[in-house]
């Protein structure tokens, strides 16, 4: 008998996975034999929704940038932390009222990432 991720091959115990027995804490999973952060799980048909509805008007319909007055920067491939600072941080989004949750970034963000 072979341990737990391994097993016999030709009378010798060959590992076949390195993950057997690697326990990760949560938000982390096991990749080649160690503990990894998980990708980011926001849920972007979620995010498009919300991007369409709440973004689309000023930084436009593929996250480039927009046109006009209001008209924000590009913001594809940001990450959920960043997205939050850019929020929060220009009083536009103020005036626009946009409130958003941390799964609202998340999944905002996941939309993003190209
Ligand atoms: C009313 C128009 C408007 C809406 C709606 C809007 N934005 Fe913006 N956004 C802007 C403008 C204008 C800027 C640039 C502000 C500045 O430089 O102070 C900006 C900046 C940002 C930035 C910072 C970009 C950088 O590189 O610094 C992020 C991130 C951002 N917006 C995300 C969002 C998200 C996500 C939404 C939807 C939930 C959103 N914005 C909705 C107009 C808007």
């Amino acid at each position: 008998m072979c341990p737990v991720g391994s097993e016999c091959v030709d009378g010798t115990c060959i590992e076949t996975d390195p993950c057997a027995g690697v326990t990760c804490t949560r938000g982390e999973s096991c990749s080649e034999g160690l503990c990894v952060a998980d990708a980011p799980g926001g849920d972007s048909t979620a995010g498009a929704n919300f991007y369409i509805g709440n973004c689309r008007s000023c930084h436009g319909a593929n996250a480039s940038g927009g046109t006009g007055e209001n008209a924000g920067p590009g913001i594809v491939g940001y990450p959920a932390a960043q997205l939050q600072a850019g929020v929060t941080g220009s009083a536009i989004h103020i005036h626009a009222s946009l409130t958003l949750t941390a799964d609202d970034y998340a999944n905002v963000a996941a939309f993003l990432s190209p």
